[in-house]
């Protein structure tokens, strides 16, 4: 018996992301001819708890990234048991990927390999039913668009010699729609720009595409963002809001449970840090904090979240890694408010899926989200609007890996037309609503 939905080949092959750095893209067949194509991001400030990357290590290609260990094994192994499965059943898929791997953290065929499968596979069903894969994930007559939580100054792991603390992101809550926030975002982007060059601040752009410019201090950035958002004409708070990645893990120093800001060569408890988040958020419109403490520091976490909890995101990205058991903690503890996803910090997408719902449910937000190591690919877009997450991160409004998300969102919401919602501040606690 023919069945189009059954999966009729899979190939992986070794390609180039954003940085330069080889990863791993999917082709999945069906026996209707359609295919789906998906190309896996990854990350520089990556969380302990993520699923495993594959890497060869093999020093005389990629100086040791290549991932041709994990295109064999889709090649080989995934090939081989998937091949006659009905596309249709994404989570027996998810789950069969996770037997044939057999570790708890994907770390033998790589969540590298298993999450293009996966992805892949979600593809082709869209692609051969025709429709795009945010319909396919979720059939609806009307869609949330996310609000863009756009990096436009990096530091930390992304750039070098730059702030402590890895992203400063601007929002645009005010905007009527997707299209016009990401217009205002754009706008803002190259005043920052022209500010910078104005004083001299000569800067790199870092691995998501915002400004990396030295700055005496980590406040300076909030300073610059502020200033730039009025010259666009726009007014802090009320059009435009700022959101933070510091990604403290990063400067968290395990032995002494300290946090250091080398840049002002100053160490903080994790108290110190809460109070400076507190002071910040008096200071400045943050709608939102992600990862403001380090990942295992699980009591700091809650005493971020019951002082500042009620009016400002609290978003645990290497906290809880897409992983609704370290989620479930969260929830539990009362560890932050919010989970960012990372379809690949999980490795399948049954598994985001069910993180997402599982927040949801808990009254937790959810960010759909990019990794630094990205590509083309459209996937997260598209999940934003599947899961009506109202909140997309995906770097600056500059550089092709990155605009691919937002104009796809761009398009998503023109096609949609009056079937689209921008949720602007309605997607944030602040009360500046
Ligand atoms: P990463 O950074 O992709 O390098 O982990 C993104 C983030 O921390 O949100
Ligand atoms: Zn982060």
């Amino acid at each position: 018996m023919t069945n189009s939905f059954l999966v009729s080949s899979v190939k992986a092959r070794e390609i180039l992301d954003s940085r330069g750095n080889p990863t791993v893209e999917v082709e999945l067949t069906l026996q209707s001819g359609a295919i789906g194509t998906a190309l896996v991001p990854s990350g520089a400030s990556t969380g302990a708890h993520e699923a495993v990357e594959l890497r060869d290590q093999d020093k005389n290609r990629f100086h040791g990234k290549g991932v041709r260990l994990a295109t064999n094994y889709v090649n080989s192994e995934i090939s081989e048991q998937i091949i006659g499965l009905d596309s249709r059943d994404q989570v027996a898929l998810d789950r069969l990927l996770m037997d044939i791997d057999g570790s708890p953290n994907k770390s033998r065929l790589g969540a590298n390999a298993i999450l293009g499968v996966s992805l892949a596979n979600a593809w082709a069903v869209a692609n051969h039913k025709r429709i795009p894969l945010y319909q396919y994930l979720n059939p609806q007559v009307d869609y949330l668009m996310p609000v863009p939580m756009c990096n436009v100054l990096n530091g930390g792991a992304h750039a070098e010699n730059s702030t402590d603390f890895q992203e400063f992101m601007i929002v645009p809550t005010g905007a009527g729609s997707f299209t016009e926030g990401i217009r205002w975002v754009a706008e803002i982007y190259q005043i920052l720009k022209t500010t910078l060059t104005e004083r001299k601040l000569t800067t790199t752009v870092g691995d998501e595409g915002g400004f990396a410019p030295q700055l005496p201090s980590n406040e300076a950035a909030m300073e610059l963002l502020m200033e730039s958002i009025e010259k666009s004409g726009k007014k802090p708070g009320d059009d435009v809001c700022i959101a933070l990645d510091p990604a403290a893990t990063e400067f968290f120093i395990a032995d002494s449970e300290e946090y250091l800001l080398s840049r002002e060569n100053r160490r903080l408890t994790g108290t110190d840090l809460i109070d400076l988040w507190s002071k910040w958020c008096d200071t400045y419109p943050i709608v939102s904090i992600e990862d403001g403490l380090a990942e295992d520091d699980w009591n700091s976490w809650v005493n971020l979240t019951s002082r500042l909890g009620r009016n400002v995101q609290l978003v645990g990205d290497d906290l809880f890694v897409t992983d609704k058991n370290r989620l479930k903690t969260g929830i539990e503890l009362g560890a932050a408010n919010s989970i960012l996803i990372k379809p690949n910090q999980i490795g399948t997408l049954s598994e985001t899926l069910e993180a997402v719902q599982l927040a949801q449910e808990n009254n937790f937000s959810t960010i759909i989200s990019h990794r630094s190591g990205e590509t083309e690919d459209v996937t997260i877009s598209h999940l934003a609007v599947a899961t009506k997450s109202g909140q997309i991160k995906t770097g600056a409004p500059a550089r092709g890996e990155r605009t691919a998300k937002y104009n796809e969102l761009i398009r998503i919401e023109d096609r949609l037309g009056s079937a689209a919602t921008y949720p602007g501040a309605n997607s944030f606690r602040s009360s500046r609503k």
